[in-house]
């Protein structure tokens, strides 16, 4: 788990981008460019398995993507360790995150890991998706992409 070198990041951000569909990403009214931001990867055997975006501002830190290229084999988790650390180490006191109803996956990989639900935006994405009309109406297990919900985790001392 780490930064990535400037010669990796160019894979970093296509990987990226690819993924989320393009390098803009809106949420919570708010579009942040990928690219743009600090990026922690995991790597294996020399290859990209995860990468997670952020920023961190007034002492929280705001998770803008997390993907796991390989899904259920500890990278979102290892990810995320790498994320408290980082957190930690940058004096900030909160991990937070928006994600969309659909994703069931991502709710309940972050409740496990201590996050608490601690917003909830109703149509929230149907209000970002008349700005860009190409994010999906459709998402995880056939769900219709509607609204927003932030979940966070509160670091207490180590
Ligand atoms: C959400 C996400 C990051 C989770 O990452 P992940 O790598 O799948 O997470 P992990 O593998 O660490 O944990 C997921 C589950 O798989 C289990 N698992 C881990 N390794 C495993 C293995 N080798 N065999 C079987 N299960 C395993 C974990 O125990 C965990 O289950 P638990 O929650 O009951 O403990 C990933 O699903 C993802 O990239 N989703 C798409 C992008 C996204 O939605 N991002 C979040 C919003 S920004």
């Amino acid at each position: 788990m780490r930064a990535p070198t400037m010669v990796e990041l160019p894979a970093v951000h296509r990987r990226v981008i690819a993924a989320w569909g393009a390098p803009i990403m809106v949420v919570h009214g708010v579009g942040y460019d990928l690219t743009a931001l600090p990026v922690i990867v995991a790597m294996h055997r020399g290859h990209l398995v995860g990468a997670v975006t952020y920023r961190i501002d007034a002492g929280r830190m705001e998770l803008a993507s997390m993907n796991a290229f390989q899904p259920r084999r500890g990278i979102g988790t290892a990810l995320l360790g790498a994320v408290v650390r980082t957190a930690r180490h940058r004096g900030a006191d909160l991990v937070w995150c928006t994600t969309t109803n659909d994703n069931l996956d991502a709710l309940r990989f972050y409740q496990r890991r201590g996050f608490r639900l601690v917003g909830i935006r109703p149509g929230a994405v149907d209000q970002s998706r008349r700005r860009r009309p190409e994010i999906p109406t459709v998402g995880a297990y056939g769900i219709a992409i509607r609204d927003e919900l932030d979940l966070a985790l509160e670091l207490r001392s180590p």
